[in-house]
């Protein structure tokens, strides 16, 4: 498996994961906006060819990054695909400097606050009615 940065021809399986993963339908200029603000935050585990999980992150604030989505193709899950993802995302941040990285997390997605727990991210916060189904959000970060 492959780690690269996304390309435009990856629109298709993204989407697809995102909706099958997150659930979330969002129209393709938000993966061409992520993509054009910070090349390498928007990364993609490449499969023999086939994108099977993604992390997209953007920099709000100097210094600081944030993860709006990750996800990895259902049937691929617990092999370490995320955690590579991850890794490779965690190497980019620091080479571009960055000490902070924030992200949020529905209350009951107890798989993946534990999966970002693993990395050093910690709940700093709680996010009344976050999501559009009214599910409160943990927001979690990490620092060094
Ligand atoms: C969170 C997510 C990206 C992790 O990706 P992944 O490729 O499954 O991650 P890894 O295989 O590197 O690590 C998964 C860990 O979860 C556990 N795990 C094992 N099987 C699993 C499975 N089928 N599904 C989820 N987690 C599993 C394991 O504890 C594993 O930890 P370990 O390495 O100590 O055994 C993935 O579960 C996912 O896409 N979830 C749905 C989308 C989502 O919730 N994204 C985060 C929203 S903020």
């Amino acid at each position: 498996m492959l780690i690269r940065p996304f390309l435009p021809n990856d629109l298709p399986a993204v989407t697809s994961i995102v909706r099958e993963a997150l659930r979330e339908n969002y129209p393709s200029s938000i993966y061409f906006d992520i993509h054009r603000w910070w090349r390498d935050g928007f990364l993609v585990a490449d499969l023999d060819g086939n994108p099977v999980g993604f992390l997209a992150a953007v920099i709000p604030n100097d210094g600081q990054a944030r993860i709006l989505m990750l996800a990895v193709s259902t049937g691929l899950r617990g092999r370490g695909i995320g955690a590579t993802l991850m890794n490779a995302f965690l190497a980019n941040c620091e080479v571009r400097g960055l000490r902070r990285i924030e992200l949020e997390v529905r209350i009951s997605n107890l798989d993946a606050i534990r999966f970002y727990r693993r990395f050093g991210f910690e709940i700093v916060g709680t996010l009344p009615h976050f999501y559009t189904d009214g599910e409160d959000g943990y927001r979690m970060a990490r620092s060094w």
